[in-house]
């Protein structure tokens, strides 16, 4: 049995009792610390982590505010020599580029094109309908009558400036929440309550229009673990996909996007994960794990501990989610400890510094950094005919 196998059989088993009760569930924490004690991560070679993944036919990438980009010229050169896509973390959501419902502010995120086109990277945009990030004027503004013009002016003026630009866009981010109890799962956003369900068939199809060559995704979190919460929620977005693509919808992709919680890892089962990919790429459609993080809160805060614990997390996903040739888009939501969002959004108890991410503080990597480059070393090639920049 070579190591993947007995690293699945090892994950399999930890995850097989996912039902597991909080003794049996601590007994297994404590196991999978001194499992992860025991693991190097030993990588071969120095190619950095792009290299890696288009070796495999899979492009490589990470999110990135305009501060760590365009201000910080160290992390953004430790960016490039790792990274071949830019995903803008903030400056292309409403709250940044819609001063007023008249009114679009590009500078920003013209200048992160601008950095991206300079270095030879390509641009994800994220994200043209969200319920999040809306600004100030939207609440007062937007009603049943004039939401669908909204909508679609907005889509239309985004999607055109950037047209030829930028390579693949979360259409609409985050509309599924089956604890709402709606129709079909979704989430209760101003969006369901103007339009109804059809608001993400306008923005793809608005989308589509305006930039015919770009790959069209529908993004969402809270997909990756055999936990009950997740599993209505791959139902509902499956259900959606479903819909979408029966219509003629031109959606080209799911947007997975991957922020794995230190303490639901291990629920993680690799048969379940395997499935609910099979059943997505059974519709046509391409994977793309969209804003990969660990959520180290709940491990030790020992660094010789935590981090190994952060990077077989990496590795113990990845290396399931990239056996699925439908995935052929891997980025992380941020790159280096020095910016994440995980310091204010899910703090560590012990007010330590978190460490979710591929490289430190001080920009060097870490075991998260091997975990990344062992799973796409071990990955299985796509096929190059199916890549990512052409629609089917
Ligand atoms: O830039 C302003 C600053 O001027 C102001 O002083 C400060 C105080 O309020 O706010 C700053 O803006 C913050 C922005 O991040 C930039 O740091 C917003 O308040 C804050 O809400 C925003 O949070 C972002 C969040 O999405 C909401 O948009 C996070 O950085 C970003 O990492 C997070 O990313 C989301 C994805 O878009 C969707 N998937 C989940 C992911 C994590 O929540």
């Amino acid at each position: 049995m070579n190591r993947r196998q007995l690293l699945l059989l090892g994950l399999g088993a930890v995850s097989g009792a996912s039902t597991l009760g909080l003794g049996q569930w601590l007994h297994h924490r404590a196991t999978r610390a001194q499992q992860a004690r025991d693991r190097t991560f030993p990588v071969t070679g120095t190619q950095p982590l792009w290299q890696r993944a288009a070796a495999k036919g899979i492009t490589f990438g990470a999110s990135a505010t305009r501060r760590e980009i365009l201000e910080d010229p160290d992390l953004a050169q430790r960016f490039v020599e790792d990274c071949r896509m830019l995903v803008p973390a903030n400056e292309l959501k409403w709250k940044t580029i819609r001063p007023s419902a008249t009114e679009y502010q590009f500078e920003v995120p013209d200048a992160m094109l601008a950095f991206a086109q300079q270095h030879g990277l390509i641009m994800h945009g994220h994200t043209l309908v969200w319920h999040n990030s809306l600004p100030d004027w939207f609440a007062e503004t937007v009603n049943a009558s004039n939401a669908e013009q909204i909508l679609v002016d907005h889509v239309q003026t985004v999607a055109t400036h950037y047209a030829g630009q930028i390579r693949s866009w979360d259409v609409v981010n985050e509309a599924i929440l089956p604890e709402h109890d709606q129709p079909n799962g979704l989430r209760k956003t101003p969006w369901l309550e103007f339009l109804g369900e059809d608001y993400l068939d306008l923005a793809f199809r608005v989308a589509h229009g305006a930039d015919p060559q770009a790959l069209l995704l529908y993004n969402d979190f809270n997909l990756d673990f055999a936990v009950r919460q997740d599993e209505r929620k791959r139902r509902a977005v499956l259900g959606l996909l479903e819909r979408l693509t029966a219509k003629g919808v031109p959606i080209h992709a799911l947007g997975i996007q991957g922020h794995l919680s230190g303490a639901q890892v291990p629920h993680f089962d690799a048969e379940v994960m395997r499935r609910f990919l099979r059943d997505v790429a059974s519709l046509g459609l391409k994977i793309f794990i969209t804003e990969l993080d660990v959520i180290d809160k709940a491990f030790p805060a020992d660094l010789s501990i935590r981090d190994r614990m952060v990077a077989a997390a990496y590795e113990d996903y990845l290396s399931v989610v990239l056996e699925e040739p439908a995935v052929v888009s891997v980025a992380t939501w941020g790159f280096s400890d020095r910016y994440t969002w995980l310091n204010s959004f899910h703090p560590r108890e012990d007010e330590l510094p978190v460490r979710p991410l591929p490289l430190d503080e001080n920009l060097q990597p870490k075991l998260a950094w091997n975990a990344i480059a062992r799973a796409f070393d071990q990955a299985p090639p796509r096929d190059p005919n199916r890549g990512e920049t052409q629609q089917e």
